[in-house]
């Protein structure tokens, strides 16, 4: 998601520091409950862009707590202008770059990641950049509780066929797969910014859910 630079977001992001955070160290493994003030089950989408989707989630799961991680501000600032008008006291965004997840939680502290619409780096050189490579699978797996999952949306054929291969071949357990979504009898979907874009272009969406193995 490319923006015009905003110099003003620095600022006015300011205002909204009691939920957006930048993480810059490990300080926040292990104690994401003593954060949100309250024991639920830890939901975090990763790459939130303006933040549509988690917005959508936080308000029909109050029971739950969600994390938005997204590493440009410019785009983050509309994802906090869509959780102060909802005042959702059950999210918190983070400006912070995906590559360094594990310094973020503790092993076993998330109950759910959510990938949506994910950059898909065409090239077959810059396939660790994906966010469904194994190496991000890896941490993933770390992070996740027992019987945490993924939950993975995209526009990109190429991207979902790959990424069904990866959790494959990594012995992730597949559900709920379709090539599909809005023509599927899937209910609940909330939709993304880029979700809107590309479905109104009449392409499908694709979808599927991913459990890690479980290592004895
Ligand atoms: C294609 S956009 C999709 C945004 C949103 N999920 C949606 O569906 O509308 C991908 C987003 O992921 C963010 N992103 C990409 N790589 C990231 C990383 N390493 N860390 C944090 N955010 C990242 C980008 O800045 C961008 O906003």
């Amino acid at each position: 998601m490319r923006l015009r630079k905003k110099p003003w977001v620095g600022q006015a992001l300011e205002k909204y520091n009691d939920f957006v955070l930048r993480p810059t160290d490990e300080i926040y493994q292990g104690q994401w409950q003593a954060i949100f003030g309250r024991k639920a089950p830890l939901h975090v989408e990763l790459g939130t862009g303006k933040g549509r989707f988690i917005c959508g989630m936080a308000e029909q799961n109050r029971h739950i707590n969600f994390i938005g991680i997204e590493a440009q501000q410019d785009v983050l600032y509309y994802a906090a202008q869509k959780v102060a008008e909802k005042q959702l006291s059950n999210v918190r965004l983070l400006v912070f770059d995906i590559n360094n997840v594990m310094n973020l939680f503790a092993p076993g502290e998330v109950n759910r990641f959510y990938i949506n619409f994910c950059d898909p780096w065409p090239k077959a050189r810059h396939d660790k950049r994906r966010l469904t490579h194994h190496r991000f699978l890896d941490m993933y797996r770390q992070l996740l509780v027992p019987g945490g999952d993924i939950h993975f949306k995209t526009d990109n054929e190429a991207l979902f066929a790959f990424s069904l291969e990866e959790f494959s071949n990594y012995k992730w357990q597949l559900e709920q797969i379709s090539y599909d979504l809005h023509a599927s009898d899937f209910a609940d979907n909330v939709m993304t910014e880029y979700e809107i874009k590309f479905s109104t272009k009449g392409g499908p969406i694709y979808r599927c859910e991913a459990k890690p193995p479980t290592i004895i």
